[in-house]
Parts: C-alpha cells; structure tokens; sequence
C-alpha cells in the first residue's frame, strides 16, 4: 500500500513529546512490513543543520503564500523511506519549539503554519507535485496539526475529484488546535461547514474536532484510551461525536524502538544487561546516583521519572506524596520540564532533601536512558495517558513502572498484587484514583516488595520479556489501510 504519513514532528529531526518518537517508528515498521510510506513534515529551524535540507523536489505556489513552498526530499536517517520537508521560512524558520516561541507561548499563527502542512498535503495526496510521481492509497495524519487534511480531500471529493482514504490518528485529545472563527476565513475554508456537525466547536473553529468529523476512519493510541474518550471524564467536550464515530474508531496500542531502547545494546548507559543477568542495572543504578549527585547507596530504594511536568501526568500528586515517600529513606531522581510551578516544587525538594532527591530541569535523551536504567522504581501516575512510552521503557529496563490505571499505562502494566490468573503476568504496580492517598498506598506496597529479591526480580523478568515491538502496531494499522485504500 501507499502511504502518506504526515506529521508535526519526527524523531531525530523534532520532537515535544511521544509523537516524535511514533513518526520515527511506525513508518519504518510499514517499510519493514513492505509497504510504500512517505512522511511529509516541516522543516523548523532547529532541524536542518543536522540532517543537511535534502534533495530539492518541488515548488509550490499556493494562493495566499508571500512566497513559494519548497519540498526537498532526505532519506530517513534509519533508510529504506523518504522523508518530504515542508520549507516555508516565514512559517517554520524561527527560534523556539515547533508549536511555541522561546518563552513558551504558542505561535499566534498556527493556524495558518499548519494549515499549510495540510494544504501541501493534499497537493501530494492529489497527485499534483511536479516532478513526482506518487499518488498515496491511503493518507495517515496525526493529532490536529495535521488534522484539516482529511477535510480538505473530503472538499476535493466534493468538487468532484478522487481522493485516497484517510485515517486520523489522535494521540492526545488534549490539545485541539482551537482557533477564532475568523480562522475559519483567513484559512480559505468553506464558512458553509462552520456549524455544529462539522467544524466549529462552541464558536470556534477547531481542527482536532475536523479531523474527527471527516477523516474515514480514527484511531488512538491504546484500546482502553479509544474507550475512554468516549464518555465525558475523558472526552475533552468531543465525546459525543467520538461516540456517534464508535464503529469508525480503533485503538492501537504504541510500540517501543526496540533499537534505541534496548538494555542489551544501549550504549547510553554505562553498563548493559539482560533479564537472565540483571549485574549490569546495578551497575547503572550506582551510576545514575553519582550523576545526580546522590549517595552511592546500592540498598536504597531508587524512584523517580522522567516526564513533561504537566497536570496529565499526574507530577502535583507525585510532589504532594514525595515527603512521605522519602520518610522511608528512599531517593528520587528526576528529569523533567514544563510547568514553572511544578519545576519550581520539586527544585525545591531538591534543596530540602540533598541526599535524597534529585532534580534536573530540561531536556537530556541521554539521560532519560540512564534513570530508566538505574531507577529501581519508574513513577508514572497520569490523571490520563493515551498511551505512554515511558512505562515500556521501564518495563523493558527492568524497572516496574507504578502507573494509574488509565489509558495505555492500563494496557500495559499489570500489578503484582492482582489476584487473578493475571498475576502470572504481574510486572509492576497499578491504582486507580488520582489521589495522594492511592498513590501512597501502591507506593508502599511496591517498596514492601522490593523488600523481597526474589519477588522483586520476576516483576522485573516479567516485564523484560514482554514484546513492545512496533511490527504488532504496524500490522494492526496496516488492516485499518486496508480498510479504506483507494486508488
Ligand atoms: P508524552 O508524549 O505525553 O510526553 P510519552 O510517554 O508518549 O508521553 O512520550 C514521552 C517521550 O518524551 C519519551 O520518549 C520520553 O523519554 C521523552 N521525554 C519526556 N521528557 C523528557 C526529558 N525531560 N528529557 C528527555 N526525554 C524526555
Ligand atoms: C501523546 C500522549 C502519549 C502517547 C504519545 C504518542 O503525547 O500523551 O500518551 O504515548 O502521544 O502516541
């Protein structure tokens, strides 16, 4: 099958968060799997030094631009399948993240920055870039900066033209692209569809919302997340439409790179190790202690994370528990970046606790390797977590994850204290409100157990020997293609 896979970010040239590292691994699984995948994506700013701008492959005049859009083409850095860079400097080249300028405001215009990926989108969807011939079967976008393009092929349809299948991937229904509705007008787009059936939302025009209502088919990232965005505690104001969608949505769960997170061969950590010889996690754990500046104390129970610091993930409940976490002589390491109030919570911990906690505010690849590695305890207690990757890479580090039961942390992680046949599978520790008390209370239970080597070690060999690999996930959205391909 040809596939168009567009997105917003894409590992190692972009990432804020789980998409870049999906938009790395889900179309090399597809390669893999033998199937014809492109990627379209910008070209920040951040990203061309690096990996050089690519082959030139086309110019696009597209009304409205005060200058062309350029395509240029790069090998993806793992091979075997192209990756398109969208260039538009006005757009694109600028200081700052992909969404948000260097204080950490979204860019005022991104409506307009991303309406043009979608637009340039359709161009190679319709067919109609210059110099290549390629017309996807099927066109894969994901999460609202792609979401107007399953829209704008429903408007090429209507105008009489073919169009390929579409499939909207939401990987968190959080953030939705919200706009005024003179959006609505400065993007060109049909003010006849601006009503509640299609693309306006509470008076706004909003582009998560379109790409719900007009894509062929939805998926999310994890079945339990798929079910949960259909009532309203999880469905962000969207759930009705989500539930009038039901037959159309699939959940998927994610994979892991089984490449770059692997114990066995990661050569960001200090020392390798395997399930049958768990020597080299010991010696990570020493490692990680004297990186952070901690006591090298191979007893002490080592928790922490790695992880945006935001309300989703649940770090308030963490740093309203961490006192009494730490009244039982523990140590916590963590990595983290986002909101000022939480970084500045737990600095300060780290400044009350100097032997036993740790912080590191920011962004380190490198590092976020090694505390999963060294950490005896992964915390995870996402108020909602449509799939999650870091409780995988813990699971194959060896390191339990402690995670609330929602979403992909529900899907994957299963608790040691389960009395069900399930308990043969146990691999970590799971509660189910989102409070200090209920994390405490799996908090103790997981140090209790740690207590107990023996115990200990088969959570820890349960969870290394599960199969995160993305040939499953590539299977399953390979059948949804199925589905919908046109030619
Ligand atoms: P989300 O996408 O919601 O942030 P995921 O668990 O899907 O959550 O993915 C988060 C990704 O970002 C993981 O690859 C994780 O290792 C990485 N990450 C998050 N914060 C940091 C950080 N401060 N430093 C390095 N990597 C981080
Ligand atoms: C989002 C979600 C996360 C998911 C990632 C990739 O950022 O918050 O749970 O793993 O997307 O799908």
């Amino acid at each position: 099958t040809r596939i168009l896979f567009v997105t917003s970010e894409i590992m190692p040239l972009s990432k804020t968060g789980g998409l870049g590292d999906v938009s790395q691994s889900l179309p090399a699984a597809l390669r893999h799997l033998g199937h014809d995948v492109r990627v379209l994506t910008p070209a920040y700013g951040s990203i061309a030094p690096d990996f050089g701008a690519g082959q030139p492959v086309a110019q696009l005049h597209l009304p409205g631009l005060t200058e062309a859009a350029r395509l240029s083409v790069l090998d993806a850095p793992e091979g075997g399948y192209p990756i398109y860079l969208l260039h538009y400097p006005p757009y694109y080249q600028r200081p700052g993240g992909p969404y948000q300028d260097p204080q950490g405001q979204d860019w005022s215009d991104n409506d307009q920055r991303f309406a043009l990926l979608a637009r340039v989108g359709q161009e190679l969807a319709q067919g109609r870039v210059a110099n290549l011939d390629w017309r996807p079967e099927v066109v894969h976008a994901n999460d609202w900066q792609s979401a107007l393009l399953p829209y704008l092929l429903v408007l090429e349809e209507r105008a009489g033209a073919s169009r390929p299948g579409t499939l909207f991937t939401v990987h968190n229904l959080a953030y939705q692209g919200i706009f005024p509705a003179a959006a609505v007008q400065r993007l060109g787009l049909p003010p006849a569809d601006f009503h509640l059936h299609g693309t306006e939302y509470y008076g706004q025009f909003s582009f998560m919302k379109t790409g719900l209502v007009y894509a062929d088919r939805i998926s999310t990232v994890s079945p339990t997340y798929a079910r949960e965005i259909q009532t309203p505690e999880f469905g962000m104001g969207l759930d009705g439409l989500l539930r009038e969608r039901a037959r159309d949505l699939r959940g998927i769960l994610n994979g892991i790179d089984t490449r770059t997170w692997n114990p066995t061969r990661d050569a960001q950590l200090p020392a390798r190790y395997e399930a049958g010889d768990l020597a080299g996690k010991t010696r990570c754990k020493r490692a990680l202690q004297r990186e952070m500046g901690l006591p090298e104390d191979a007893d002490a129970f080592l928790f922490g994370v790695v992880s945006r610091l935001v309300s989703q993930k649940g770090m308030d409940l963490v740093a309203d528990a961490l006192p009494e976490m730490l009244a039982g002589g523990g140590q916590f390491a963590l990595l983290g970046s986002g909101e000022r109030e939480l970084e500045e919570r737990f600095q300060s911990f780290a400044a009350d606790y100097p032997t036993q906690v740790a912080v590191r505010i920011g962004y380190d690849e490198g590092l976020a390797h090694r505390i999963e590695a060294g950490l005896d305890l992964f915390l995870m207690p996402s108020r909602f977590e449509p799939s999650g990757l870091n409780q995988m890479y813990s699971l194959a580090y060896g390191t339990p994850p402690l995670v609330r039961r929602t979403g992909g942390l529900a899907d994957t992680v299963v608790d040691a204290d389960t009395q069900s046949p399930a308990v043969c599978a146990a691999n970590g520790f799971v509660f189910d409100r989102p409070t200090v008390e209920d994390l405490l209370a799996a908090f103790r239970r997981a140090r209790q157990r740690y207590r107990q080597p023996e115990a200990w070690r088969v959570l820890q060999q349960h969870g290394m020997s599960q199969d995160f690999s993305w040939e499953r996930a590539a299977q399953e959205y390979v059948k949804v293609y199925e589905e919908i391909r046109r030619h």
